[in-house]
């Protein structure tokens, strides 16, 4: 028996890189006063079809789809921001012009060719502002991404960011490039030429040498800006200049859901390889209208957990994970083996120590090798002797100082 394909099975000597991340994210949350949002891992099909577009790579091939006892079509989630909006309109997150800051962290599934950094089922950290709709909400989504990346000391980045405008100017842009790429039709990739009527923004982000050389003579979506998109755009810039926060203005950058308009970002890492997108995101701010809410102009991003492990692990960033403090161990007699079991539960109940002992009753020997494997601090022998005098003898194992002390001592010689 095997795990699926393209899914990873998280051990216990690799998740102390999972509780950093997941405690940065806590933390940075926090600061910026942002809340978790829990949604079911699947929803109705239609929530994505409907927000993520259905001419989209991640709708129209990456989706688990599939009917449930009942016949309704369920999807598991792919990506959240379809969710978070669905759930706010349900449960009133932003009734009477109120804003929400909201964010998440768990599981997703695409079904894509695994390779690294890209998996069936993967893990995405991600923040929503909903209800906002000037610069300084855009603003505050970048800052408090970028605080995240560099509260876990991933340096090797770079923010790329673009607008979009909106869904008009987009959709005459698109025109644009249907006519621009037609006339080069011959020479654009496979996948590109099948994504020319349904999605031609996507070629401009394609990786294929011979689309990149096309892509870098179409027309612009700079050149076709309204007055309030480049207004917008040059806000959130200069505020990112305010801030120090380095980026690179990219045109070619589309993103790969359909919901967007004004401000979209990437952040990619040189650690990563083929699949370099640590996160991204971008606004929605008509995300609520397409799902019958009210007019909520909204912005968030999504980072590829296993992806920021991997920017972290290239690095070694991650902290080292602290071992166990104590190993109280016993001899083999009865008598020893109940009184290493008293010594160790009141250690850790009294003291809030983490405290290993032996459940093999094993020789000394064998003990003091595990503790040694281990990286103790303290061992703590309870022989036959130490029992009848009510004692042990503590050793720390770093610097080899040995003291015998009462057992009643101990809760304070240990602090
Ligand atoms: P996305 O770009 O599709 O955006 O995904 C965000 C991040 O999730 C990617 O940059 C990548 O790090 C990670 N990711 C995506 N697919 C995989 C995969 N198969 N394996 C490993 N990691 C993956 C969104 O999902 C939007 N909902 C982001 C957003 C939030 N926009 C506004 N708010």
């Amino acid at each position: 028996m095997q795990s699926i394909r393209g899914t990873k099975d998280i051990l216990p000597g690799e998740i102390h890189g999972w509780h950093t991340v997941e405690d940065r994210i806590r933390h940075i949350t926090s600061l910026y006063g942002y809340r978790e949002l829990r949604n079911p891992i699947m929803e109705y099909t239609d929530v994505f079809k409907r927000a993520v577009g259905e001419d989209t790579d991640i709708v129209g091939k990456e989706m688990y789809s599939f009917p449930d006892r009942g016949g309704d079509s369920i999807t598991l989630r792919p990506e959240a921001t379809a969710a978070v909006v669905r759930s706010a309109i349900q449960h009133n997150l932003t009734a009477q012009q109120q804003i929400a800051r909201v964010y998440y962290a768990g599981p997703f599934f695409r079904y894509e060719r695994p390779q690294k950094g890209r998996q069936r089922q993967f893990h995405q950290f991600g923040c929503e502002l909903l209800g906002a709709s000037g610069p300084e909400a855009d603003i505050e989504i970048l800052a408090l991404a970028h605080d995240f990346l560099e509260s876990l000391g991933i340096k090797s980045r770079e923010l790329h960011i673009n607008t979009l405008a909106t869904p008009e100017i987009r959709q005459q842009f698109k025109q644009e490039l249907i006519s621009y790429f037609s006339s080069h039709l011959s020479e654009l990739s496979e996948d590109s030429q099948s994504r020319l009527q349904s999605n031609p923004l996507r070629i401009l982000d394609s990786k294929n040498p011979g689309d990149k050389a096309l892509s870098a003579n179409a027309p612009k979506m700079q050149d076709m800006l309204d007055a309030e998109s480049k207004d917008h755009f040059e806000k959130v810039l200069s505020l990112l200049n305010a801030l120090s926060i380095p980026y690179t203005v990219n045109p070619l950058l589309v993103r790969g859901l359909d919901y967007y308009s004004h401000t979209v970002f990437e952040f990619t890492s040189t650690a990563l390889g083929a699949q370099d997108a640590l996160g991204g995101g971008g606004r929605y701010d008509h995300l609520f209208e397409h799902f019958g809410g009210k007019h909520t102009p909204s912005i968030g991003f999504a980072f590829g957990m296993e992806r920021l492990l991997l920017a972290m692990n290239a690095q070694e960033s991650i902290p080292e994970a602290s071992n166990p403090e104590m190993y109280v161990i016993g001899f083999e007699s009865d008598e020893s083996r109940k009184a290493v079991i008293s010594c160790a539960h009141a250690l850790r109940i009294r003291s809030g120590k983490q405290v290993i002992v032996d459940v093999q009753n094993r020789s000394l020997k064998a003990q003091m090798k595990e503790a040694d494997k281990l990286g103790i601090g303290h061992v703590i022998i309870i022989g036959p002797d130490e029992v009848l005098n009510n004692n042990c003898i503590v050793k720390d194992l770093s610097s080899g100082m040995q003291y015998t002390k009462s057992i009643d001592e101990l809760d304070a010689f240990f602090g």
